[in-house]
């Protein structure tokens, strides 16, 4: 068990990461191994995102005429889908079912090493739930594993010249991500405006990693120097 005044670290585990059609099995295996050895000096939160899968039924909702609403209720079952899947792999390390709130996640979580959980309500993304549950907990750090493994000062999906930042300061994050969304269901982003605020008023710092790459999501997760960006909160920047 972690030492008991150990404080918290959130990982946001985005579902294109969790889930990407290439050696899912292997990945999530070494993915699960590597959170509990972790969790052993190191209290950890574990947010899942929906990814690919998720996005294709918001598509689908939408082509058949579906309130907004809706669409983040089939997002957030599939968030839940992958975290029951994690909670599978991780128990008896955490609690066997995905939790379902913040709310309980901060009230279950003195009582275990590893807390699973997908989204919560409509309206935003679970990197707002891991910003929302960071701040609850007041959190160490929050960890963002992405596929991009880092923010740019471009989009490097239309920019081959974008440039990773390797440290910036958290107005500027703030920019990029009101740049690059306008909060509908399903968006692909840099991280949530909803997280961004909480993040800002709690003033936790961001790390973001590819997740794929576990010896640099071990190290982010540790606080170790990490490949990535770093996000430095308001009152240092
Ligand atoms: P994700 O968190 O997976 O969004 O939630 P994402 O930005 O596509 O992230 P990646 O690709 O997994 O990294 C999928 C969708 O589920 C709904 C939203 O519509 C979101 O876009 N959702 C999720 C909610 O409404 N509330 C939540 O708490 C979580």
């Amino acid at each position: 068990m972690p030492a008991r005044n150990a404080r918290e670290v959130v990982l946001s585990l985005g579902g294109s990461v969790f889930l990407t059609g290439e050696q899912d099995v292997e990945y999530l295996r070494a993915l699960s191994a590597m959170l509990r050895e972790v969790a052993e000096s190191q209290p950890l939160a574990v947010v899942v995102g929906g990814g690919r899968t998720a996005r294709e039924y918001i598509r689908l909702g939408r082509a058949l005429g579906l309130a907004e609403r809706e669409l983040d209720e089939l997002g957030i079952d599939v968030t839940r889908l992958h975290a029951r899947l994690l909670a599978g792999l991780l128990a008896p390390a955490c609690p066997p079912a995905p939790l379902l709130t913040v709310r309980e996640a901060a009230e279950e979580a003195a009582r275990w090493p590893l807390l699973v959980l997908g989204g919560t309500e409509p309206g935003h993304s679970t990197d707002a739930v891991a910003a929302q549950l960071a701040e609850r907990l007041h959190a160490e750090r929050l960890v963002n594993a992405t596929r991009a493994g880092g923010i740019f000062d471009r989009d490097p999906a239309k920019d081959p010249e974008a440039k990773r930042l390797r440290s910036l300061p958290f107005e500027q994050f703030r920019s990029l991500v009101e740049a690059g969304t306008d909060g509908r269901a399903g968006q692909e982003a840099i991280f949530d405006r909803v997280g961004v605020e909480r993040l800002a008023h709690a003033r936790i710092p961001l790390a973001v990693v590819d997740g794929r790459d576990l010896g640099e999501l071990k190290n982010a997760l540790l606080g170790r120097v990490f490949q990535g960006s770093l996000v430095i909160p308001p009152s240092d920047a």
